[in-house]
């Protein structure tokens, strides 16, 4: 029997504007796009290795939601904190009271702009971070996760 693998896709703050915001750094496709994009990828995954995945999108701009959610039973999750990656002491605690393996990705390069998003409080938990690949640092997350968990 195929083992199956329940993932969280998760986006903070602000990932709802994605296609409007700040075009130049993340890119002009929406959320909705970036879904689909990792919706067609995970069949190739599922493919590749003989697997199911189940997955549930999750995004929000309430900071209190991201701590419920990363609390619920998942076996893997792909988070993008967007800007609480950088600020929030309480998602870092959250992380650290959850088993669950998660890939902290990023679609723009964080290190390559601003001094202030050199720092993760996220990342020191996190089984690996990706970013700089745009919607590729998902699938790419995506990918790493099933890898390490299947
Ligand atoms: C981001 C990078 C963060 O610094 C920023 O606050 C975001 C998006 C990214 O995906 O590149 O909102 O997480």
């Amino acid at each position: 029997m195929k083992k199956l693998h329940k993932i969280l896709i998760a986006n903070g703050v602000n990932l709802d504007l994605l296609g409007i915001r700040e075009t130049s750094i993340y890119g002009s496709e929406d959320l909705k796009s970036l879904e689909k994009q990792i919706l067609e990828f995970k069949n190739k995954l599922e493919k590749m290795y003989l697997c199911d995945i189940d997955l549930e999108f999750f995004q929000t701009n309430e900071e209190s939601s991201l701590l419920q959610k990363v609390s619920e039973n998942f076996d893997g999750i792909v988070l993008n904190p967007a800007a609480w990656t950088h600020t929030s002491l309480a998602l870092a605690d959250s992380l650290k009271s959850i088993e669950t393996p998660y890939i902290e990705t990023h679609l723009s390069n964080i290190h390559n702009r601003e001094e202030y998003r050199k720092h993760s409080y996220t990342a020191p938990k996190a089984s690996g971070v990706i970013h700089g690949l745009g919607f590729t640092s998902y699938k790419a997350a995506l990918m790493a996760l099933i890898d390490i968990i299947d």
